[in-house]
């Protein structure tokens, strides 16, 4: 078959600020997500019942449908209730965000669940309440165990941003569909695509090897 050089060579830069705008995402996502996985992890360990109640029903409701639904109730179905249109970067990070949320709440609360509990009693023992023993000396410990898991939800989330593209919204998969959709080229672009989001997973992969060893205290 023919491999058409001179189209790659044009499509390369065009993809290339796909990939940034993808990795734009993702990393918002995952940041938000954090934010929300930690406090729900919180709600979801904590002694208040309907807290722990909400948490759950965040989880099973985010993980159990697809990110896909979840894009379409933001972008087409939020409209009809608040009566605007939502803005295609906004529905495209907010509901990566919600839904990495429940995903990095689980993580969370995994690591904060294999500390000790010894951990926890000596901290209070101390005299520190619940919430500064959780601060100072449940989470730092957590954190060094999580990296693992975290650096598989930036992997998921990099390759599951292509979802938004069915909004209309201009990452990478969406990069390489307008290109496709003018030169034909299925072949040399989808290759291309293929290969960007593979050097982005590989490079989070190595990244998140470097962050485990800084944070390896053994
Ligand atoms: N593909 C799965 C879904 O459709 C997961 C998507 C989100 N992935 C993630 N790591 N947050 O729900």
């Amino acid at each position: 078959m023919d491999m058409n050089i001179e189209l790659i060579k044009n499509a390369i830069p065009l993809l290339i600020a796909g990939a940034g705008i993808t990795v734009e995402i993702t990393a918002l996502s995952v940041f938000f997500g954090m934010l929300i996985g930690i406090i729900v992890a919180l709600a979801r360990l904590s002694d208040v019942k309907v807290l722990r109640w909400l948490g759950n029903v965040y989880v099973d409701f985010i993980r159990g449908t697809p990110l896909l639904i979840q894009i379409f109730l933001v972008y087409f179905a939020l409209p009809s209730i608040i009566g605007s249109r939502v803005d295609a970067f906004f529905a495209a990070i907010s509901a990566c965000s919600i839904n990495s949320g429940a995903y990095v709440a689980e993580v969370f609360r995994g690591g904060i669940q294999s500390i000790d509990v010894g951990q926890m009693e000596a901290g209070r023992s101390l005299g520190m309440t619940w919430w500064q023993t959780m601060r100072y000396i449940i989470l730092p410990q957590a954190f060094k165990r999580i990296i693992p898991p975290l650096g598989n939800e930036f992997i998921a989330m990099l390759k599951d941003s292509s979802l938004v593209s069915v909004i209309g919204f201009e990452e990478l998969t969406r990069r390489g569909q307008l290109i496709i959709a003018r030169t034909y080229a299925s072949f040399e672009i989808w290759m291309a695509v293929a290969i960007m989001y593979l050097i982005l997973t590989f490079t989070v992969a190595r990244l998140t090897g470097i962050l485990e060893r800084k944070f390896d205290t053994k």
